[in-house]
């Protein structure tokens, strides 16, 4: 009744990019997708209709659900894929978000070109904490190639290695002209001197954290995630996949034309993935003397680990009167989780990762693996041999994660699928510790169904005694995402009251495909509106 109802038709279109035509799967035909728009409370409901050739399932990134995983998306954890010929219809429900997320395919590696931005403007009668901008741009990084993605895929799966880099990075889906037979192909922003812009920056890459700038131009970070930061000056920003962060552009300038760009961070060593850098151009529309090539501005170079830490741990939350922080401080459930790369041995002795084995990740030693039926599913209806509820605590032995190799007993995880339950309402606190085995990398590690605050992050191992004394409690940023450095940790709070099946997984599709994934299940509470809603009727069946 009365909800705002937009439809999706997921369908492959031809599209050219750097001089080659393929077929890619879109929504209604959009390269980015449509962007969403909202009020900050609203629920709307989408009309996803499969036209496409396979299984396809849509995430609503960040967006929290209250009660109601069911159309969260991730496959074979809160739905069954929605087969080609095949509709379902999502609630989604925004509560506390404010700014900007996003919504992605979350099948296989489908998201490579099914994304969109989500804008979640404030509520009717309420205003930015900032003066309001003269005009608001989505700016999507993602990655191109020229190959089939599902070839892609499938070649990665078949190889145990490392997938290809990719052809491009992308600006609202534009390659820019640096790349070769890419002229054309380049995202401008039109700007009027003297102005304030809101760039609603969202990294949809499938591989690789990214730094981003402007030339000339400082810009200004006020929120992350659908949060709001305090404001941030800097030259560059560190995005990583999953991740939005908002920021404001003074067009004050001299008129003419200056490239926006972005390009790849990595920390592993030696292993570059992509050196290209992707452009726009911010076009002042007053000028007439458009002859003299853009400058690019400068960008950390790809293994500045400090550039991409140092920025990420400038952000603070806004915490003002409207907008508090709630970071929890007795802490009932303390977790620690290993994020690692690690490797099976191959079948066959060909595969394509170290010494002939297979590449795969895992969260605490478990390689996690997709259940046949959703976990959501079996939950709910009591269904038993889905998953299991043993999902292991922190390695009970002390190792040294700085070492270039994990201990041999850590080296071949497990497979399997167990959830951790968490009990309704409990405050968690979880510290999440990278370690370094083959090609070691900073890990986005997201969770669905949450946000949570970044009360500390470092270097090197956990110090259980020592790094708590440093956490900030008082205005931590609040987000979806947090990039774990490599060799390094984070420490994440958040209460758990949102009820349901909630995935937690790295945001580098190929770690999410090697296992870098686990599930939480956070049980009801005693009062009824503390308990998960029932399913809707047009599930889509297994
Ligand atoms: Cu951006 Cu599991 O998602
Ligand atoms: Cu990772």
């Amino acid at each position: 009744q009365g909800l705002a109802r937009h439809t999706f038709v997921v369908k492959d279109v031809p599209y050219t990019r750097l001089c080659s035509t393929k077929n890619i799967l879109t929504v209604n035909g959009q390269f980015p997708g449509p962007t969403l728009h909202v009020n900050k409370g609203d629920t709307i409901v989408v009309d996803v209709l499969n036209k496409g050739n396979y299984n396809i399932t849509i995430h609503w990134h960040g967006v929290k659900q209250p009660r109601y995983p069911w159309s969260d998306g991730p496959e074979y954890i809160t739905q069954c894929p929605i087969q080609p010929g095949q509709k379902f219809s999502q609630k989604i429900i925004f509560s506390s978000e404010e700014g900007t997320l996003w919504w992605h395919a979350h099948s296989d590696w489908t998201r490579a070109t099914v994304y969109g931005a989500i804008i979640i403007h404030p509520k009717k009668g309420t205003s930015y904490p900032f003066p309001k901008p003269h005009a608001e741009v989505p700016i999507i990084l993602g990655e191109w190639w020229k190959k089939d993605i599902m070839e892609l895929y499938n070649e990665f799966r078949e190889s145990g290695g490392d997938p290809n880099v990719s052809d491009a990075y992308t600006i609202n889906g534009q390659p820019g002209d640096l790349y070769p037979c890419s002229k054309s192909e380049t995202f401008k922003l039109m700007v009027d001197y003297g102005k304030t812009y809101l760039l609603r920056i969202i990294n949809a890459a499938l591989q690789d954290i990214l730094f981003f700038a402007i030339a000339k131009h400082n810009i200004t970070v006020v929120g992350t995630d659908a949060s709001y930061t305090k404001p941030l000056k800097t030259d560059y920003i560190a995005i990583s996949p999953g991740q939005t962060i908002d920021v404001l552009l003074e067009t004050n300038q001299a008129l003419g034309d200056y490239y926006m760009a972005a390009k790849v961070y990595s920390s592993a060593n030696g292993v570059l993935y992509d050196n290209t850098t992707t452009t726009a151009i911010v076009h002042y529309n007053q000028n007439y003397n458009a002859s003299s090539r853009p400058q690019l501005p400068n960008l950390p170079s790809y293994n500045d680990t400090n550039a991409s830490a140092n920025f990420t741990g400038s952000l603070r939350s806004l915490a003002d009167d409207n907008h508090p922080v709630h970071v929890p401080l007795n802490i009932s459930t303390q977790l620690m989780f290993t994020v690692s790369v690690n490797t099976f041995p191959c079948s066959t002795n060909s595969c394509q990762g170290p010494n002939g084995s297979r590449l795969a990740a895992s969260v605490n030693n478990i390689s996690f693996e997709l259940p046949s039926i959703d976990i959501l599913q079996a939950y709910y209806n009591h269904i038993s041999g889905v998953y299991g509820d043993q999902f292991p605590s922190f390695p009970p032995f002390i190792f040294n994660f700085t070492a270039e190799d994990l201990p041999l007993a850590l080296e071949t995880p497990k497979r399997g699928t167990e959830v951790k339950v968490l009990e309704y309402n409990s405050t968690v606190e979880l510290v999440l510790q990278g370690t370094n085995l083959a090609a070691g990398t900073d890990h986005p590690i997201h969770i669905h169904g949450y946000s949570f605050y970044v009360v500390g992050w470092g270097f090197g191992n956990f110090d259980k005694d020592k790094d708590p004394l440093g956490y900030n409690l008082v205005d931590p940023p609040l987000q979806n995402t947090i990039a774990v450095p490599k060799n390094g940790w984070a420490t994440i709070r958040f209460k758990a009251d949102n009820p349901g099946v909630w995935f937690m997984h790295c945001h580098l599709e190929r770690h999410l495909s090697w296992g870098m994934d686990m599930t939480f299940i956070v049980k009801n509470g005693s009062n009824p509106e503390a308990q998960l809603l029932p399913p809707p009727s047009d599930l889509p069946p297994c």
